[in-house]
């Protein structure tokens, strides 16, 4: 049961951040821009572009990005991520798996990982059914 709710103004600000960065991403190897937007645990929205490199493994996802930009700001947890792709609506954009196990180092059970391209708003999940069984922090004893 999600413990988080995120507001339909959340909502759209997530999207029109995560919009406007996709705007900024450097795809030029896949033509496959993206754009993503962390709102943190203090209500501020932080958003990233992929970046992609002439050789190719170098690329930064743009979840990964958002997410760095939120530690750096000095978010800590994660509430709902929104990400942006391209494509018709029949075939949503989410999380790459390294990016599912990114967000789970900040992001709880609940996280909301909601899906969107430039016309519409996508499926929602959680990062618990997007990446089950997960290994995280509690492992190791961070937390
Ligand atoms: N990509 C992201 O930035 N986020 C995702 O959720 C999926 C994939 C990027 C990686 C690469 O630059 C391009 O999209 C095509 O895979």
């Amino acid at each position: 049961m999600p413990t988080f709710t995120l507001t339909d103004s959340q909502q759209q600000a997530l999207l029109a951040a995560a919009r406007q960065a996709r705007r900024n991403a450097y795809a030029p190897y896949s033509n496959y821009p993206v754009g993503a937007a962390v709102l943190d645990e203090m209500g501020h929205i932080h958003a990233g572009c992929n970046v992609e490199n002439a050789a190719y493994p170098e690329g930064l996802c743009a979840e990964a990005a958002a997410l760095s930009a939120m530690v750096l700001a000095g978010g800590r947890q994660a509430r709902a991520v929104l990400v942006v792709g391209s494509g018709d609506g029949g075939r949503w954009i989410t999380p790459c798996g390294g990016c599912r196990q990114k967000l789970r180092e900040f992001g709880a059970p609940d996280l909301i990982v909601q899906s969107a391209n430039e016309l519409a708003l996508g499926p929602r999940h959680t990062l618990a059914q997007l990446l089950p069984e997960s290994f995280g922090p509690g492992h190791i004893k961070v937390r």
